[in-house]
């Protein structure tokens, strides 16, 4: 096969790249080594930028957020033995949505299936291969175990935060900046009422809490932990005294239910950069990625491809690769923004290891000044509900 753009990795980023290049004309093969099953399934975060939802709708991939999503016109701080609300609408004019990424995910997919795109799932043995050349390939397997080669003339690696793209890149070719966090988090899924009726954060003295939901009959909920910690440790009584106690000095009682899909997730913060080596490209998770707090990484994958789309149709269409060339600044202005962000949102709300009295009476004076200020609260829901784009 031969193409304008080979991408890497079938999830948001790669199907979005896919379908933005698509509806300018470009044409584009994308490989995932997972099954579409196997992707739709795996339990991701859920909140959306509003600019992330208005490109779903306006971009011509589907409408079903509008209706099936829930927009969030706040969030809550809840410390020391209160909650307080950040009023989104108010502050900034903007909101949220909760719309779980498995189902970006599904209407990504059937996007590209509706528009004739070519997305081969399920691939095996995946390689890049003469990403210096004018002409780069990736090689994998099918099913059948028969081998197969792309060859295009940009490659997109949006293989996920363990890419295999990035890993091409010489050591001497690339900088990683980043840092590690001497916590993680317990998720899990429950069949439960909404406990609240917008994402409740909760700081205290026990660690972090944050409770989310997903429908009236689904929550999604969260706790800070360690970061080697065992869910099979874990049973269901356990994990909900942890829940309330963190939760229940602030105020909020929790509504229980069983308890699906735990797993513990590990933070990091990381920035591989350049986005470009030779003809290729990386984005999303593949070039960077964030602790959880504040639900920023699919919104960042998508930003960068909305900016990478258009530098490749250029580049395709005319022979510029000015935006190309320009893509890793101007992508990673949005990714460092978001970067801090996180950063900020995890340091703010979760304990430290080492449980020093300073700094969590210094926490709580944060969260303290931060909720008494219309600037602060501003300032918090201009990162949560997502800078403009003209901004980036
Ligand atoms: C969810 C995840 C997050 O990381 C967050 O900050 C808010 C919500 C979620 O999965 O619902």
């Amino acid at each position: 096969t031969t193409t304008a753009v080979g991408i890497v990795g079938g999830g948001p980023a790669g199907l979005m790249l896919s379908h933005l290049l698509a509806r300018a004309g470009v044409p584009s093969v994308v490989v995932d080594a997972r099954s579409r099953e196997e992707i739709y399934a795996t339990v991701r975060a859920g909140i959306l930028e509003h600019r992330t939802v208005r490109s779903l709708v306006e971009d011509g991939v589907s409408d079903r957020v509008l209706r099936e999503g829930y927009e969030h016109c706040g969030i809550e701080l809840a410390f020391a033995g209160a909650r307080h609300r950040i009023d989104f609408a108010d502050l900034v004019g903007a909101s949220a949505w909760l719309y779980p990424q498995t189902e970006v995910f599904k209407d990504l997919a059937d996007a590209r299936e509706r528009d004739g795109g070519d997305v081969r799932f399920g691939v095996s043995d995946t390689r890049v291969v003469d990403l210096e050349g004018p002409n780069p390939g990736i090689r994998y397997r099918d099913a059948a175990g028969d081998e197969h080669e792309i060859r295009c003339a940009h490659l997109v690696g949006a293989d996920g935060s363990r890419s295999t793209c990035r890993r091409q890149v010489p050591a001497d070719a690339a900088t990683q900046i980043g840092r590690e966090y001497p916590f993680a988090w317990f998720g899990f899924l429950c069949d439960a009422p909404p406990s609240a009726e917008e994402l409740v954060y909760s700081h205290s003295p026990h660690g972090f809490a944050l409770v989310s939901q997903r429908t009236e009959t689904v929550q999604r909920m969260y706790f800070q932990c360690d970061a080697d910690e065992d869910p099979a440790a874990w049973d269901a009584d356990r994990i909900w005294a942890e829940m309330d106690r963190r939760t229940r000095v602030n105020g909020l009682e929790l509504r229980t239910g069983t308890i699906r899909d735990p797993a513990v997730l590990r933070f990091r913060s990381f920035v591989h950069t350049p986005l470009r080596h030779g003809r290729m490209l990386l984005a999303g998770d593949a070039a960077h990625t964030v602790p959880p707090t504040g639900a920023k990484g699919l919104n960042l994958a998508l930003a960068d491809v909305r900016r990478l789309a258009p530098a490749l149709v250029r580049a395709v269409r005319d022979g510029d690769e000015t935006g190309l060339a320009e893509y890793t600044e101007r992508a990673l202005e949005r990714v460092w923004r978001a970067q801090h962000f996180s950063y900020w949102m995890t340091t703010m709300l979760h304990t430290g290891a080492d449980g020093s009295e300073f700094d969590r009476r210094r926490q709580e004076a944060e969260l303290r000044t931060l909720v008494a200020s219309r600037a602060g609260r501003q300032f918090l829901a201009e990162g949560y509900t997502g800078w403009p784009a003209d901004e980036d």
